[in-house]
């Protein structure tokens, strides 16, 4: 089937082929490599975040803390600010006050906590389980899908390994009396050191990120394919210009060449004059169109040369055939006096027989 294409087809079929697979191979790989970089992308920035709440946690307890704590004896109200949870959850929502960041969450998400608004949902519920089945496992970073949105999430988990901690989270009859005032006796009590209580976790949208590499991806994708297009047009241009319309000439010559149907005279040859074009060029074609010329040149120099040798011989036999008649005539002219001889010593032979006898 491929041997029934010509030249400008296959060329077409064999170079789409090639850039199809190129742009599959080169589409596939460049999505999972801009997918792998969105990925590294957010993994980066939750890993920023989570740097940053650690700060603000350290430096409520080392700071904040210390100034406070006198107070939750004397105050009626719990002092929140106190806490590092509270401290880097309200600097997280602070955050998301801005439009941008309003998919961004920080979490310390604790089965049992102070403030209901820490309480895990299912999904941390899960993680919790997680850490505690696995006792080495220290981070768990990976995407879930939470009303439809796609989020990059880090957690890690929550073990009180501190006996100050106790004061406030194991029973309500060693707490402050503000803390039980704010946040009541029923939760956020009953911890106990080492335990895995909850997870400290942050979520991060990925699903811009994602788009955008999938925009960017596709938008180099639609770049490679153009430049395949552009090559394969200009392939086939280049194709017929410097090959193929070079070379016809040169075919239909050869065969007229094959079919003795050269016009007689060399001027009015057509393609020979097409070929005067081609022969100009100094590529391979050229070359060839310049051998071809010669050997049209040559045909044309021996058929002139045959001709000419035709009427010369046709010239020589004609003189030859009047000379050949002269002959003719004359022999027939000495046959006729050799027989009037014959004829004459005859009839003298016979006088004299007569007179002998
Ligand atoms: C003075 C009392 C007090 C002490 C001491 C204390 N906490 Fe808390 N903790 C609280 C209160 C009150 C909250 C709720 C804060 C809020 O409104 O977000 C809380 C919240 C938390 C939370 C978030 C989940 C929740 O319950 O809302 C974690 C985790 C936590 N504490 C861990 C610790 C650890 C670890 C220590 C020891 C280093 C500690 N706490 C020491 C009072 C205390």
């Amino acid at each position: 089937m491929l041997s029934n294409l010509k030249l400008a087809p296959k060329f077409t079929l064999f170079l789409s082929i090639v850039f199809i697979i190129g742009i599959i191979i080169s589409g596939v790989t460049l999505s999972q490599l801009t997918q792998r970089r969105a990925e590294a992308d957010v993994a980066y920035k939750s890993r920023i975040l989570m740097q940053m709440t650690d700060s603000i946690r350290n430096y409520t307890s080392d700071q904040v803390s210390p100034l406070l704590t006198p107070k939750l004896e004397t105050e009626k109200e719990f002092l929140p600010q106190t806490i590092p949870t509270y401290s880097a959850r309200e600097v997280f929502e602070a955050i998301r006050q801005k439009p941008e960041y309003k998919n961004y969450l920080y979490k310390d998400a604790v089965l049992n906590p102070s403030n209901p608004r820490d309480l895990a949902n299912e999904f941390e519920r899960e993680l919790v389980e997680k850490f505690r089945n696995e006792s080495n496992l220290e981070e768990i970073d990976d995407f879930t899908t939470i009303e439809g949105e796609k989020l990059f999430y880090s957690a890690r988990p929550i073990i009180i390994k501190d006996q100050t901690c106790l004061r406030c989270h194991s029973t309500p009859e060693v707490a402050p009396k503000s803390l039980l005032k704010t946040y009541g006796s029923e939760n956020g009590f009953n911890w106990s050191l080492n335990e895995i209580l909850g997870v400290q976790i942050i979520y991060v949208p990925s699903q811009e990120v994602f788009q955008i590499a999938r925009q960017l991806s596709g938008f180099a994708i639609g770049i490679f394919i153009a430049i395949f297009a552009i090559v394969i047009l200009l392939i086939n241009f280049l194709l017929k210009r410097t090959v193929i319309q070079p070379i016809r000439p040169m075919a239909r010559l050869a065969q007229k060449i094959s079919t003795d149907e050269l016009s007689a005279d060399k001027t009015t040859e057509p393609d020979l004059e097409n070929l005067g074009k081609v022969a100009g060029n100094s590529d391979e074609l050229g070359q060839l169109a310049r051998i071809f010329q010669q050997m049209a040149d040559a045909i044309y120099a021996r058929n002139q040369n045959f001709t000419q040798q035709l009427e010369e011989l046709s010239i020589k036999s004609e003189e030859m055939n009047i000379r050949s008649s002269a002959k003719t005539s004359k022999i027939a002219y000495f046959k006729a006096l050799q027989k009037k001889a014959k004829a004459i010593r005859d009839r003298l032979t016979e006088a004299t027989d007569i007179k002998s006898s």
